[in-house]
């Protein structure tokens, strides 16, 4: 079965993460920059484990150095994106790979970025928002920094603040500040959560960082009490199958939650994370999600409409959607 034309609505990708490789090699070239051992020997991006992955990631994203650069970036993934069906896509980008969090600096970087968005929704039908996201193993300090990005250039186009990399790396208090200046912004809060550590620190970046949405989350499935309170509260999941069980937290497709999570009431949504990372897309994440738990076209509506409700976009973005 392939669910490819069908629309889809993303909530979880990281701009630099869907990077294509070809795309991060021509960059390289032109700049004389020598990433080669990024690679594996088909062109990948190689790497052994999740933390391995964050280096490779950032060694990648050292090639994006411009604007234009970004620009172009932006451009490609909705491309890809919009191949797949996907109607609507918000990506996480971030003010420490765009100028370094210089809020100057930032202002031109997001420029491009919107203008590419906007060749993207006029050429190709698709629509994205971006979620400021600050990344967690650089640190609060750093993070601040990151907040004031965002909440200065909160609006049409930049919607939401987030935050990736090692959820190891501090306690959700830590960034408390961040994420409240980002809610007086107007900003909608997602937060990855419940990927690399378990129940009681999904309860913790619950109480500290009140997101309405969590990156991943899926290992609240270890505590079922969590679970009927993720239900009862409405939070929404950004669930990345393809990305869990590439890195190892699932053996396979049939070894994930996300059927039992839809099954308990959880609101969840299906994203790829970092498509060439883990070798996906959209629509193979439906497809494999068709398979493995003979989920229907209801199902994936659900999806959708989940989605559409949980969106960072206002009210007339969301009609035009529906
Ligand atoms: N940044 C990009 N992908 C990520 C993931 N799966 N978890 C945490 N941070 C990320
Ligand atoms: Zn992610």
């Amino acid at each position: 079965m392939s669910l490819k034309s069908n629309p889809k609505l993303e909530l979880h990708l990281h701009l630099e993460g869907a990077a294509p490789p070809a795309f991060i090699r021509g960059l390289a070239k032109e700049k004389h920059i020598d990433i080669s051992g990024i690679f594996d020997a088909r062109g990948g991006y190689a790497y052994t484990d999740f933390w391995h992955f964050l280096k490779i990631y950032e060694a990648a994203t050292s090639v994006l150095q411009s604007p234009m650069d970004f620009h172009r970036l932006t451009l490609a993934v909705l491309e890809e994106s919009a191949a797949n069906g996907v109607i609507y896509t918000e990506m996480f980008i971030s003010p420490d790979f765009c100028g370094g969090r210089d809020l100057g600096a930032w202002r031109e970087y997001l420029h491009a970025m919107t203008e590419a968005a906007e060749q993207a929704e006029r050429d190709l039908g698709i629509t994205m928002r971006g979620i400021v996201t600050a990344i967690r193993h650089f640190g609060p300090d750093k993070a601040r920094e990151t907040a004031r990005c965002a909440a200065e250039t909160a609006g049409r186009f930049i919607t939401g603040f987030g935050m990736g990399g090692d959820e190891k790396i501090c306690e959700p208090k830590d960034f408390a500040w961040s994420f409240d200046m980002a809610r007086e912004a107007g900003l909608g809060i997602t937060v990855h959560a419940g990927e690399w550590r378990g129940p009681e620190h999904i309860r913790d970046t619950l109480t500290a960082l009140r997101p309405s949405r969590l990156g991943h989350g899926v290992r609240a499935i270890e505590d079922l009490a969590l679970v009927d309170e993720l239900a009862e509260q409405g939070i929404v999941l950004e669930v990345c199958p393809g990305s869990n069980i590439v890195l190892g937290l699932y053996p396979d497709w049939r070894a994930h939650p996300i059927g039992q999570l839809y099954d308990r009431g959880v609101k969840v949504t299906v994203s790829t994370d970092d498509p060439p990372f883990f070798h996906t897309s959209m629509a193979r994440e439906w497809d494999r999600l068709a398979d493995a738990l003979e989920w229907d076209d209801g199902v994936f509506q659900t999806l959708n409409r989940t989605a559409l409700d949980a969106a960072f976009c206002d009210a007339d973005t969301r009609a035009t959607l529906a």
